[in-house]
């Protein structure tokens, strides 16, 4: 089994838990070189010998054959995933929104440097949305992906709707609950979901959709009474993203909107910090994939699992999707005969 030597960039809750797992499980033979973070004068849970303030003590250590990202300053996250590529070191991220801005370059680079670039823990926490569009979907033509994949909002969303919270009181517990950010722009505006499913388009469909053509719209206007409306009509609001092909001309349309969902589908019993996606194809027809989508538990068991595919060499190879006319889909959107 290949060994790993570990650098790491970040130490909040994330990057404290995956250090604890793999302290305490030697058989995963992956090993923390080396931590750079800001400021070193922060007391920290874990020997004070393994922490730096100088990236190149991760990205000139020519043992360390890993690099795990976890910080919050994309432009910065951005620099040291490229500086790590050309030094021929495998990156694991979780940061979406850097990898929806630079997500064919990355991949090409990754590629042109034959290291591995794997970000799970960027989309949906802990459920394995990549991973699956890439393996289990990879014969298979489909036709849309859809669902809840911010946890904050839909956090949100349920106290709404089941405890007829204001939508201030729903974002203050969300917030007191660790999910929400003290700025929640990214999460309550939508542009977080923007950016999953920009990423989970370019895996799905093999095509780019800019965060900004990502037609999208966040949570703050909704009212409970629209909640109560919903309800007397048997549905619940959910905010969904989703990308959709139309299968006349092979378009990708990517939404992420409050939406109308009625109580008896699957999508409608997605509570509090969870997210579930349901993915449309032509031979399974409609998937469901469910799972803590928030959290520093979720996010660090989709880091480590990350961690460990990199032993078998794994790699996305985004799916080389032909979804004009001439390629798979003929005028009714099936696969060619
Ligand atoms: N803010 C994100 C969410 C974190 O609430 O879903 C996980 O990506």
């Amino acid at each position: 089994m290949k060994k790993l030597n570990i650098g790491l960039f970040g130490f909040g809750v994330v990057g404290e838990g995956i250090y604890k797992v793999l302290e305490e499980k030697p058989q995963l033979n992956a090993t923390i070189k080396k931590i750079v973070i800001k400021d070193l004068t922060k007391p920290r849970n874990a020997p004070s010998e393994l922490f730096s303030s100088n990236a190149d003590d991760i990205l000139e250590d020519d043992d360390i054959n890993v690099v795990v990202e976890l910080i919050s300053d994309s432009d910065a996250a951005h620099n040291i995933i490229v500086k790590a590529f050309n030094k021929g070191k495998h990156v694991v991220s979780a940061n979406k929104k850097l990898i929806a801005e630079h997500h064919k370059e990355l991949l090409e680079l990754q590629d042109k440097n034959d290291v591995s670039f794997l970000y799970e823990a960027s989309v949906c926490g802990s459920v394995p949305i990549i991973r699956n569009l890439e393996e289990y979907f990879d014969n298979d033509l489909l036709n849309y992906v859809s669902g809840i994949v911010n946890g904050t909002t839909n956090y949100i969303l349920t106290k709404m709707a089941n405890e007829n919270e204001s939508y201030q009181d729903a974002l203050k517990a969300a917030q007191d609950n660790g999910f929400a950010e003290a700025d929640p722009t990214a999460d309550v505006e939508g542009f977080d979901a923007a950016s999953k499913i920009s990423i989970i388009t370019l895996h799905a469909f093999g095509q780019k959709i800019n965060v900004d053509d990502v037609i999208r719209k966040g949570i703050t206007s909704l009212q409970v009474q629209d909640f109560k409306y919903a309800k007397e009509k048997g549905y619940t609001i959910k905010l969904i993203a989703k990308s959709k092909v139309n299968p006349e001309t092979g378009e990708i349309n990517s939404t992420v909107l409050p939406t109308f969902v009625r109580l008896n589908k699957t999508i409608a019993l997605v509570n509090n910090e969870y997210n579930g996606v349901l993915i449309g194809s032509s031979l399974s027809d409609e998937q469901f994939l469910y799972g803590k989508g928030a959290g520093r538990f979720p996010t660090a068991s989709a880091v480590l699992s990350d961690i460990s595919a990199l032993k078998y060499d794994y790699k996305y190879s985004i799916r080389k999707y032909d979804n004009t006319q001439e390629g798979k889909f003929n005028q009714s959107g099936k696969l060619k005969a």
